[in-house]
Formats: structure tokens, C-alpha cells, sequence
């Protein structure tokens, strides 16, 4: 990933250091509007009248909803700018501990980009559209419930994933380098090992959020994405199971 020499002039002007700080601006702007949606509007939603909630879908829903896949779209970018701009990713980064921790954050923050862009904003133009349309009078979109659920489901995952990829973000520089605890240089089995768990819990949860496994109706699989409660528990519960994967695993 690194970009050689011919950047150097950007690395000495400080466009690394530029790149992590927009990053984390974007970031917080993009995970703050994910948790207000999740803990703050959805259940304010739930108590408002039909008019009241059809108005606040148009005027507030709305703007927050550009802000949010914007934000998300630019800690992706500067996500890769960091990449690009720093020499310590070069050769082979990704073997090491550090490279191992943001390679699954990445994964995980890259997921929750696609659900943003592919299911939440999509879905939620459909909602909107249909609050729009019923409150002029029009008549309703039948495919509103199911898009609905559909955006539930996947903005709740991302609340779920959020928990270990922030654990992943910050802890690459500050607690997974730490080579008194974790091995600086796994083996490639223990690698092997780590990447198959940590890709197959990662695998279940987001076919189980977008339908694959179980549909999108309520059942037991279900379970993590009924309540914002319930996605707070997944969600440490998930980052627990994943940090105890580094303990298991990688530890010195
Ligand atoms: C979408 C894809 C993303 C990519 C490609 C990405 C990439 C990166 C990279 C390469 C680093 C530097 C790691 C290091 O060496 O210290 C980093 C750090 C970080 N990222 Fe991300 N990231 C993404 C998403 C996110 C999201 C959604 C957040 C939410 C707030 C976030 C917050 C952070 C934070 C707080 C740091 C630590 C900064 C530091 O310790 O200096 N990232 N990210």
C-alpha cells in the first residue's frame, strides 16, 4: 500500500498526520449519526404522531441521512489516504500484529460502507418517499415496511460491528503493538487460524443482518437486532469475543 518516494513530498508536509486527524473527524460524524438514529431518532420516531414523524423524516431524517453516507464515504478515503501515506504499511505490515488488528477493523468498517450505501440509504429513500407521499395526501408504497425492516436490520448490524472495529482503529497503535503481550510477528498457522474464526464470525453476522441466513422476519437469529439494547449487548459481547481471540491466539 505505501507510495513510495514520489509522495514523499506529501509525507514531510504532513498529509499522514492530515489524513488521521479527517479521518477521525469524519469517522466520529459518521459513528455519532449511526448511534443517534439507532438510540435517539428510531424510538423518538415510535412516539411521534404520523404528521409529526412525516415532517421530521423530511426535514430531519433527511439532512442527517446526507450527512451520515457522506461522512461515511470520507473516513473510507481518508481511511486509505492513511494507508497510502504512511511507509510503516509496506511489505509485510499485514503479517505483523498491528497490520493483523487494522486489517480487521478495515473489514469491518468497510462493511458497515456497504451497508450504508447498499441497503440503509437505498431502504430509507424508499421510507422517506412514503412519508412524503402519504402526508401530501398520496397513497402509501406497499414496499415501505419491508425496506424499513431491510434498513433496520442493516443500521443495527452496523451499531453490532461498530464495537470491535473502534476497538480495532484505536487499538492498532495502542495496544495491539504492543509486543510485550502480543506476538510482533505471528505464524502463519496462528494467522490462519485467527483470520478463519474472525472471517466466519464476521461472514455470520452480516448474512444474518441483510436475510441470507434466516430472512428478515423476527425469530431467535434475530434477536441482536430487535432492540437498540440488544445490539449494545451483541455489540461488546462481539468485541469481547474478538479481543479474546488476540488473547487465545496471538498473545506473546
Ligand atoms: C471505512 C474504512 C476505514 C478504513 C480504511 C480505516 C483505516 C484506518 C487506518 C489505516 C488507521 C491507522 C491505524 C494505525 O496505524 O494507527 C485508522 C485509525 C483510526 N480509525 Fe479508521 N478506518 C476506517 C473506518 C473508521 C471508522 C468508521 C472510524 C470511526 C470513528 C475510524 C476511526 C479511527 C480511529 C479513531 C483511528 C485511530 C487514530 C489513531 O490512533 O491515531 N475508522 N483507520
Amino acid at each position: 500500500m505505501y507510495l513510495g518516494a514520489p509522495l514523499e513530498i506529501f509525507t514531510k508536509y504532513g498529509l499522514s498526520g492530515a489524513s488521521r486527524w479527517g479521518h477521525v473527524l469524519a469517522g466520529i460524524t459518521w459513528i455519532g449519526l449511526l448511534y443517534y438514529f439507532n438510540f435517539v431518532q428510531v424510538p423518538a420516531f415510535a412516539q411521534m404522531s404520523p404528521e409529526a414523524r412525516a415532517e421530521a423524516m423530511d426535514k430531519l431524517a433527511w439532512r442527517a441521512l446526507w450527512w451520515f453516507r457522506w461522512s461515511a464515504a470520507i473516513t473510507a478515503a481518508t481511511g486509505l489516504l492513511i494507508l497510502g501515506f504512511n511507509e510503516q504499511y509496506k511489505n509485510s505490515y499485514f503479517k505483523s500484529a498491528p497490520g493483523i488488528s487494522i486489517a480487521t477493523g478495515i473489514l469491518l468498517a468497510l462493511t458497515m460502507l456497504g451497508n450504508v450505501w447498499s441497503i440503509i440509504w437505498p431502504k430509507q429513500r424508499v421510507v422517506i418517499g412514503n412519508a412524503r407521499a402519504t402526508a401530501a395526501g398520496g397513497t402509501a408504497d406497499p414496499a415501505a415496511p419491508a425496506a424499513a425492516r431491510r434498513a433496520a436490520l442493516a443500521s443495527r448490524q452496523n451499531v453490532i460491528f461498530s464495537f470491535p472495529m473502534l476497538l480495532f482503529m484505536v487499538g492498532t497503535s495502542h495496544f495491539f503493538n504492543d509486543s510485550r503481550h502480543f506476538k510482533v510477528l505471528p505464524s502463519g498457522g496462528e494467522r490462519g487460524v485467527y483470520w478463519i474464526i474472525a472471517i466466519v464470525i464476521w461472514l455470520v453476522f452480516e448474512l444474518n443482518a441483510v436475510g441470507v441466513i434466516g430472512g428478515t422476519d423476527p425469530g431467535p437469529l434475530k434477536w441482536p437486532y430487535e432492540t437498540h439494547r440488544n445490539a449494545i449487548i451483541t455489540g461488546v459481547a462481539l468485541a469481547v469475543v474478538y479481543y479474546a481471540l488476540w488473547e487465545i491466539i496471538l498473545r506473546v
